[in-house]
């Protein structure tokens, strides 16, 4: 059970939920409801770390690791976790947005709001998301194109959220995003690392700044605006106890 919870210190929170491409761990552990009423009480027992459930969601991309099926079945179930806990949902979407959006449909009831993260969809995706109620999280995954761009544009600042993700998603220089970044970080390979550079090619929490610039530029927002109304929107979901 060590893919879903890791002990986090200081100011870090955490998730506890079953990965879509780790869902074959509820079969392997040889009791399926035992693993996710572990989950339930791992939520329920955490309150002071525990932000949100997931990641759970589909992830069609990675087939290799998990069969449809088994996603499906075990995303549907991990609602249950949402529901007795009443934790948020951090959600993932992968080539998979038919299921995806049919099972929180039909389980609208079960949770309270939540974040579909590392979003790559379509204007038709952006609606369908935003009338489930959920925030819509964006990475340099979210940015690749100009059609991503523009899918992002029409999501209402005020059901926004940024991210990094790990270890891809970085905001890259062929992106059509990447015009819009300011802040360029020195960086080293990692054998000639040295304090004050970044890793070359690991993703790090600090190119956040990046996706906040890209979205304030692709916008045409005041960065410090949005910046504010992304960190207020972040409270709104994750800090509601
Ligand atoms: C998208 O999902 C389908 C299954 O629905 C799969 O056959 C296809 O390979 C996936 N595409 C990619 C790029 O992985
Ligand atoms: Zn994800």
């Amino acid at each position: 059970m060590n893919c879903f919870f890791v002990l986090l210190i200081a100011q870090l929170y955490s998730t506890v939920g079953c990965h879509p491409t780790r869902c074959l761990e509820f079969e392997s552990s040889g009791d399926p409801d035992k693993y996710l009423s572990d989950l339930v009480h791992l939520a329920k027992s955490n309150r002071d770390k525990v932000v949100a459930v997931g990641e759970c969601g589909l992830d069609y991309d990675r087939l290799n690791f998990c069969p449809k099926e088994t996603q499906l079945k075990y995303f549907e179930k991990q609602l249950e976790i949402a529901e007795e806990s009443k934790l948020p949902m951090f959600l993932h979407n992968r080539n998979s947005t038919k299921d995806f959006l049919d099972i929180l449909m039909r389980n609208r009831d079960r949770f309270t709001s939540g974040v579909v993260h590392s979003f790559d969809g379509t204007k038709e995706d952006v609606k369908s998301i935003l009338d489930l109620g959920l925030h819509i999280g964006i990475n340099g995954c979210s940015l690749k194109t100009q059609d991503n761009i523009d899918a992002m544009c029409d999501i209402p600042s005020e059901r926004l959220m940024i991210e990094t993700d790990a270890p891809w998603c970085e905001v890259r220089p062929t992106h059509a995003g990447h015009k819009y970044v300011k802040t360029q970080f020195p960086c080293k390979k990692k054998e000639k690392w040295e304090e004050g550079s970044m890793v070359k090619g690991r993703n790090e929490p600090s190119g956040i700044v990046q996706v906040l610039e890209v979205l304030a530029g692709a916008r045409g927002e005041d960065i410090t605006d949005l910046a504010n109304t992304l960190y207020q929107n972040t409270l709104k979901v994750f800090c509601r106890q």
